[in-house]
């Protein structure tokens, strides 16, 4: 059997011919040079958040409160990593988070499609965002064996909302994340400052300019006017008067599983739970809509509780494999991947992405293996240590 750590023998005998990896081994050098490679507007869309960007930097802050405790002879050699969601068996508990401007990441512009195959390279689901530059069927298609899901921004036009729900069964998707934090965008200085929003200039609305409720309201097709498209997409994109009420509406447009992503309160965990939700996804969107101070990782012990035994996914602020063990050992049922895959993308495209997945994978596993753990199971909040409390 082989483990996800075997990577670094990987690298090391490819060393030994001669052959250095030109793709970084540390978060801090992948996030500099994606920086060099990014232009300004996107860089800026990408790295930036909302606020003063407290969230944002609390988000990968908190994971160092927790210690993993080494438990030693305890025959980790073998890991198993592999979980089951929603009835789906995966390799990993690692998933790619929706990222609305990944297109744009790929150096060819097409880096949903570039996601979507390092995906079926590694076993890592993708969550395809409603803001892809190619159609959620195009982007399905390159799936391979891996199973996607399909993450929905919720438009305030219900038949628009329908038809997108119905285009994801009908491509294959595997599940429904819907989020919830983002009918408008947060305060988000480093866009401000240079007036850019990718989408008002049209980019990254794959999804609605090949759908049929969507061009019907345009009086000409967006390769004629994209400038009126961008504004009908403006008018269409977000609900911001959804509320729990809405929430029968949504469970009833899909069998798929349903998951709702931005939730970090135990009461909207149960909330969700009793309107018939699969799984609750928590997230502070990586620090870009709200500032307001809360790390997801610290919501997360409330919404795992209050999930009893339900999937929770995870995300915000993971930079390296310990961040996924950690994650795993607070109750996570999956970690999900953000900027560092943008970041793989824009210096590596496809094969960017895999490096990143394959690094932080190979991390956490060896993380498990000399700390003694062998199976998520064995990874719970006992072994972690709070390190803010003295002893
Ligand atoms: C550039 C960018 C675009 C994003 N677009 C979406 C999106 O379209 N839909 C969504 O649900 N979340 C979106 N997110 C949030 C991610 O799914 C995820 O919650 C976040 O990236 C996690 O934080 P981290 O990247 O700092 O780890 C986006 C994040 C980034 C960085």
């Amino acid at each position: 059997m082989s483990n996800y750590g075997d990577y670094q023998i990987e690298i090391y005998f490819q060393g030994l011919s001669g052959v250095r990896s030109d793709l970084p081994m540390t978060y801090g050098e992948l996030e500099a040079r994606a920086a060099a490679s990014l232009s300004p507007e996107l860089l800026s869309y990408v790295a930036g958040g909302a606020g003063n960007e407290h969230t944002q930097r609390l988000n990968v802050e908190a994971f160092d409160r927790w210690g993993l405790m080494p438990r030693m002879l305890r025959g980790a050699a073998e890991r198993d990593l592999s979980i089951e969601l929603f009835g789906i068996s995966l390799p990993s508990p690692v998933m790619l988070a929706p990222i609305g401007v990944i297109g744009l990441c790929g150096q060819d512009g097409h880096g949903d499609l570039a996601t979507a195959r390092a995906a079926a390279r590694t076993g890592v689901p993708m969550i395809a965002s409603t803001l892809t530059v190619d159609s959620l069927e195009d982007v399905a298609a390159e799936f391979g064996g891996t199973p996607g899901f399909f993450q929905l921004y919720t438009p305030n036009d219900r038949e628009l909302a329908e038809s997108f729900v119905r285009r994801a069964e009908a491509a294959g998707y595997k599940g429904i994340v819907v989020t919830l934090d983002t009918f408008t965008p947060g305060w988000r200085p480093r866009d401000l400052s240079i007036g850019n929003f990718p989408q008002l200039r049209g980019h990254c609305l794959g999804n609605y300019f090949t759908d049929p409720v969507f061009l019907a309201k345009l009086e000409k097709p967006p390769h004629e006017d994209l400038r009126a498209a961008a504004l009908q997409w403006v008018l269409a994109f977000g609900d911001a008067k959804l509320s729990w009420d809405d929430l029968p509406w949504l469970r009833s447009l899909t069998k798929l599983p349903l998951i709702l992503k931005g939730i970090g309160h135990p009461q909207d965990v149960r909330r969700a739970l009793e309107a018939g939700v699969d799984g609750i996804y928590c997230s502070t969107h990586g620090g870009r809509q709200a500032n307001g101070g809360l790390a997801s990782l610290d919501l997360l012990p409330g919404v795992v509780e209050a999930a009893e035994g339900a999937p929770v996914i995870f995300d915000s602020g993971v930079r390296g494999g310990e961040h996924i063990v950690k994650a795993l050992a607070l109750g996570a049922s999956a970690v999900a991947i953000g900027r560092p895959y943008a970041y793989g993308l824009a210096l590596g495209g496809e094969n960017g992405i895999v490096h990143v997945l394959r690094s932080l994978l190979a991390e956490a596993d060896l993380l498990m293996a000399i700390d003694g753990y062998a199976s998520i199971a064995e990874l719970t909040p006992d072994a972690l240590i709070d390190r803010t409390i003295r002893r």
